[in-house]
Order: C-alpha cells, then sequence, then structure tokens
C-alpha cells in the first residue's frame, strides 16, 4: 500500500486483522468460562476527569469488552475527586468479586499521584500490569502462578514480532523510549525472548547509528516522524507505537507514528502502519489479560491466546 508517491517495499504488519483474530479468541475463551464454569470475567475501567482523548479510549474499552462478552464496569468520577477518593474507589474494586481486571486510565489529574494509586490495586487485577509486583514478575522472568500481568502495548508488540519473525533469539534489538508503559516493559519482554536489547532515549548519543543496528526496531517516544529512513537496517521488522496529531493543510489533522512512515518502509523488511497497527492490539491484549486474570482467581487453567 502505497500512501505517497514513495515505493514502499516492506510488508505491512496488519494489527487491526491480529487484533481482531485475538479478540476472537478472548470471545470464544469467555462463552466456554460461562458455559463450563458459570463465570463471566469483569474489568472495571476508572476514568477521572474529561480528558477528551482517555474518554474515547475508555468508551472503546468498555464497548470492546462487551462485545467480548465480559462485564464491564465503567466509573467516571469528577476532575475534582482526591487522592484518597480514588484510592477508596480502587479498595472497593479490590474487593468486589464480580471484577477480575482494574484499570485506571491514565494520565491523573495533577492532585493525584498515579505512582501511589497503582501500587493500591490488587497485583492480581492489575490488567494494565504497572504495579511493581507486575514489574518485577516480568523482571525476573517469573512463570506459573507467579507468571506476571504484562502491560497491554509492549505485549501487542510482542505478538506481532513473533507473528512476523517466528523465533526472536539471537536478534539485536532496539527499544527507542524508556517509559514504564511501554519502553522498560518492551525490552524486558525481548530479553525474555533472548534478544540482544539497547535502551534508546533523548539523550543517546548518535542514536541513528544505534538504530540502524536493530533487526528489530520498536519506536516509543512519542515524537512525530522521529525515526528516519535512513536510521532503519535494510530488512527491517520496525514497530511503531507511536500516536501522534499532527496539523497538515488546510486546517486538517493527520495520525502519524513516531515514525517517518514512507522513508522507513522503503527500507524495513515490516512495517506497523499508524493508525492500523500497535494501536488496536492494546485492548485486544487488554481483554486477554482480564480473561488470565480471571481464570487466576478462580484456580483455572490459562487459555492460551499465544500471550503467555
Ligand atoms: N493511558 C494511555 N495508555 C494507557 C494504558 O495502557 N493504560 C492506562 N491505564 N492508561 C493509559
Amino acid at each position: 500500500m502505497a500512501v505517497s508517491d514513495t515505493v514502499v517495499s516492506a510488508d505491512l504488519i496488519d494489527g487491526k486483522a491480529f487484533a481482531q483474530g485475538l479478540r476472537g479468541r478472548v470471545a470464544a475463551a469467555v462463552a466456554d468460562l460461562k458455559r463450563k464454569q458459570g463465570l463471566t470475567p469483569g474489568l472495571a475501567v476508572v476514568l477521572v476527569g474529561e480528558d477528551p482523548a482517555s474518554q474515547v479510549y475508555v468508551r472503546s474499552k468498555g464497548r470492546q469488552t462487551v462485545e467480548a462478552g465480559m462485564n464491564s464496569f465503567e466509573h467516571r468520577l469528577p476532575e475534582t475527586t482526591s487522592q484518597d477518593e480514588l484510592l477508596a474507589k480502587v479498595a472497593e474494586l479490590n474487593a468486589d468479586p464480580a471484577v477480575h481486571g482494574i484499570l485506571v486510565q491514565l494520565p491523573l489529574p495533577a492532585q493525584i499521584d498515579s505512582q501511589t494509586v497503582i501500587a493500591a490495586i490488587d497485583p492480581d487485577k492489575d490488567v494494565d500490569g504497572f504495579h511493581v509486583i507486575n514489574a518485577g514478575r516480568l523482571m525476573t522472568g517469573a512463570s506459573g502462578a507467579a507468571a506476571p500481568l504484562v502491560p497491554c502495548t509492549p505485549l501487542g508488540c510482542l505478538l506481532l514480532l513473533k507473528d512476523r519473525l517466528g523465533d526472536l533469539s539471537g536478534l539485536t534489538a532496539v527499544v527507542v523510549g524508556r517509559s514504564n508503559i511501554v519502553g522498560k516493559p518492551m525490552a524486558q519482554l525481548l530479553v525474555a525472548e533472548s534478544c540482544t536489547v539497547t535502551v534508546a532515549h533523548s539523550r543517546t548519543r548518535d542514536l541513528p547509528a544505534v538504530c540502524r543496528g536493530a533487526d528489530i526496531l520498536v519506536a516509543a517516544v512519542g515524537r512525530p516522524q522521529m525515526i528516519k529512513g535512513d536510521w532503519v537496517k535494510p530488512g527491517a521488522t520496525v514497530i511503531d507505537v507511536g500516536i501522534n496529531r499532527i496539523d497538515v493543510e488546510d486546517g486538517k489533522t493527520r495520525l502519524v507514528g513516531d515514525v517517518a512512515f514512507d522513508e522507513a518502509a522503503a527500507v524495513a523488511g515490516a512495517i506497523t502502519p499508524v493508525p492500523g497497527g500497535v494501536g488496536p492490539m492494546t485492548i485486544a491484549c487488554l481483554l486477554a489479560n482480564t480473561v488470565t486474570a480471571a481464570c487466576r482467581s478462580a484456580g483455572l487453567p490459562l487459555p492460551d491466546f499465544g500471550t503467555g
């Protein structure tokens, strides 16, 4: 698919289609749980304030949760909510047996410390995978009953990479971005797949040269089109986590990633588009994590979504 007159030689990684398949597997597992165990997984999403982007995400999460056959509990709290009020809501959801997954939408208003709130979530209901217990379990490679709930966006990236490349062992991976939500857990997941991993960021010296060494290049910096075509190793697999809205002519806007798509697609072996690449994977993985959390809470075997 050429989006301009630049020649696109890379294969497009269709996250939209992959996410649809994953949601189908989740829905089948939910139907099975309901029929055989009388268990309906439930996801509670808490939104504080009126951030427009967060409202869109939360609505989408609720709709897709219901479409997968699960219970969706949406809690909208005013912008002025205090930290104690939010902690009380989290405690209520921790204690509710119908709630198997809890997600507090970020960012939170300035009067609330997000780390304190995340730390209050029961780690076994932390379907975002942000609690230090889950981060620690991911870092130490814990498995079985102690396996982590893994942050949804990097988990989605990993599924796309494994679908494209199969065994990742021995490959060189560069993750640009070091956030707790994407960059750091992405690096841990790739280490666990026996990749040789570099975490690069805004202070990295000669970032283009570092990126050019990557068989797998994951961009998660939140800077529109920062990664240029000549930063990409020929044949590399490029995963673009960025979702940036930029102004184009006539007052119109357009969504672009952190990668200059046309340039990079002329060099890469495969690349995720924006939109339609990583984006749809995040909610699909959230649904999968919710089913995983529900099965764990009931002591049931975990369904295999290819996410384990
Ligand atoms: N805000 C943007 N992405 C996320 C996410 O994955 N989880 C939560 N809780 N908030 C977000």
